[in-house]
């Protein structure tokens, strides 16, 4: 019996879920679950049970049990509850490869015909199944995406677990703006003016400061007015935050970390992927070894022959040394943007090593500057690829976005945006202070923007500067100039929206799914 059983089962097969069959493979076995759908053909009923596992087709032929067990399978309706008792059988045609010769069905609930359950197995529309996400969410490919949205959330908090950093949780009620003030939700603290969180960053500048190496999880906050397929109103985010880790740390970070997060998905959700219809090759392509001359082919002009040496930002950045070690066997002759030493690939070179280096060797993302990628953009109009042109100095849109992660099959790293249009608190690059030390991961296939992240100013002169040129109130903000007053030290964090991972991972093409139950500009309910 497992851990969690209803005492009361009145015969002796022993409780299984549908999960995990293999183990019981020409066994009896107790089920307890809803049913899903079934079919008559003659003498034989197919009722489709699930557990919230799984889901198996069940086989009753009219003489192999009592006519009355035959009778109560046949009546019963969608999503009534039941104990299901059956033997089970492998068979490679089913999709979870077992099939279960049913010999008992007890009913713990019957759904009466007259209210059925109101999401059959057809198809609905989106607004209809919003309206009963409360329900919805009890159908296979539903369950099964917010199973992966679990393993997704687990296998992010075990990197950060089992690489030093320490959980600290921000609060969730504060005084201030982090990501901009035209999507703050206010509300009333006993008569000041309060603010959902909108990241747990600044909070976690001050535990990193005091602890090293510091994540946050938790629930954000954003009144975005627009409706779009990537918008939540509320959303998770985690967040990780390092003293004395700079932009080239951060973005070593992101790619182990997503390495990690991919890795653990394949390895445990085959199955559901399956179900929710997901191309799983694409999602190999994104932990396979790393093709270090992806950027170069990516943004080679169609007449470069082959295999010339092609310097991507090295040639515009001093930091980078033409001489620099070759970063894998695939590329003697390419530098990557950023790319600075084979040593570089640790993520832990480049912050504070607080725990030795269990990290796997880095599987390498492209990377592009955003100069970089205006120009990949720009060849792309040129060549009508894109409807539109990307204006140098604007933010990229979302077709722009597509465009340059349909180019790899890996996520893109996309830094050194225009400080312009970013957030206050990003610090300048110093060979060209007009763009910020910042970088966003673009998910493949048009996924978008997954990660945003940076290193923080940590001059005080120049964020007090910054806070009043973003006019955002002085007095707020003292608590986090404390920051840059005591022990001031570089450091880098990025925040990563555990919905819009899930929408990639899972390939859906609206986060309203990727979550238990949306908030979005105009759902509240249920
Ligand atoms: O790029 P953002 O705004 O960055 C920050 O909030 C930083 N303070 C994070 C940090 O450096 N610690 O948001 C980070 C991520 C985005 O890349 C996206 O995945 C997600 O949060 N995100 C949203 N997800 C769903 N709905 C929204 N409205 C989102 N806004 C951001
Ligand atoms: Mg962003």
């Amino acid at each position: 019996m497992s851990e969690h059983a209803t005492p009361e089962v009145t015969n002796s097969a022993p409780i299984a879920t549908i999960a995990s069959l293999a183990a019981h493979e020409g066994e009896r076995v107790t089920l307890r679950g809803w049913l899903y759908n079934i079919r008559s053909s003659g003498k034989l009923l197919f009722p489709t049970f699930r557990d919230g596992t799984g889901t198996i087709q069940g086989i009753v032929p009219k003489a192999a049990v009592p006519p009355e067990v035959f009778d109560r399978i046949k009546s019963l309706t969608q999503e009534s509850s039941v104990i299901v008792t059956g033997k089970v059988r492998a068979d490679s045609r089913a999709p979870s490869g077992f099939e279960l010769d049913v010999d008992n069905v007890e009913i713990v609930h019957l759904v009466p015909t007259d209210t059925p359950f109101p999401i059959t197995p057809k198809e609905h529309g989106t607004d209809f199944l919003m309206e009963h996400r409360h329900l919805w969410v009890r159908t296979p490919r539903q369950s099964a995406i917010l199973r992966v949205r679990a393993t997704i959330m687990r296998a992010a908090q075990e990197y950060f677990d089992t690489h030093g950093f320490i959980r600290t949780d921000p609060p969730i009620l504060t005084p201030a703006a982090c990501e901009g003030t035209s999507t703050l939700f206010e509300l009333d603290y006993f008569g000041d003016p309060a603010f959902l969180t909108q990241s747990g960053q600044l909070y976690i500048e001050a535990t990193a400061l005091a602890l090293g190496k510091v994540y946050s999880f938790g629930p954000t906050f954003r009144a975005e007015k627009s409706k779009t397929r990537r918008h939540l109103t509320e959303f998770w985010m985690i967040e990780p935050e390092v003293a004395f880790m700079d932009l080239e740390g951060d973005m070593q970070l992101a790619e182990a970390f997503l390495t990690h997060i991919v890795t653990t998905v394949l390895a445990h959700h085959r199955a559901d992927l399956k179900v929710i219809g997901r191309d799983i090759a694409k999602l190999e392509a994104v932990i396979a070894p790393s093709r270090d001359d992806a950027v170069a082919i990516a943004t080679a002009e169609p007449t470069t022959p082959g295999n010339e040496v092609v310097i991507l930002s090295g040639a515009k950045n001093p930091r980078i040394s033409p001489e620099a070690p070759p970063t894998s066997p695939h590329t003697n002759s390419v530098i990557l943007s950023g790319a600075r030493s084979a040593e570089s690939k640790d993520p832990e070179a480049s912050c504070v090593a607080t725990t030795p280096s269990t990290i796997p060797p880095a599987n390498r993302f492209p990377r592009l500057s955003y100069d970089e990628a205006h120009t990949m953009l720009e060849r792309a109009f040129a060549e009508g690829k894109l409807e539109a042109p990307h204006i140098y100095g604007d933010d990229f849109g979302s077709p722009d976005e597509t465009y340059i992660s349909s180019q790899f099959d890996k996520p893109v790293m996309i830094h050194r945006y225009p400080a312009a249009f970013k957030a206050f608190y990003m610090q300048p690059d110093p060979d060209d202070p007009t763009k910020a030390l910042c970088v966003d991961v673009l998910a493949p296939e048009g996924y978008g923007e997954i990660i945003g992240g940076s290193q923080r100013i940590d001059s005080y002169e120049l964020l007090r500067a910054r806070i009043e040129e973003h006019n955002l109130p002085l007095a707020a903000f003292e608590w986090y100039l404390d920051l840059r007053r005591y022990g001031s030290v570089p450091h880098a964090g990025f925040g990563m929206g555990i919905e819009r991972a899930v929408a990639w991972i899972c390939g859906l093409d609206h986060v309203r799914e990727t979550i238990p139950f949306a908030r979005t500009l105009n759902r509240i309910y249920p």
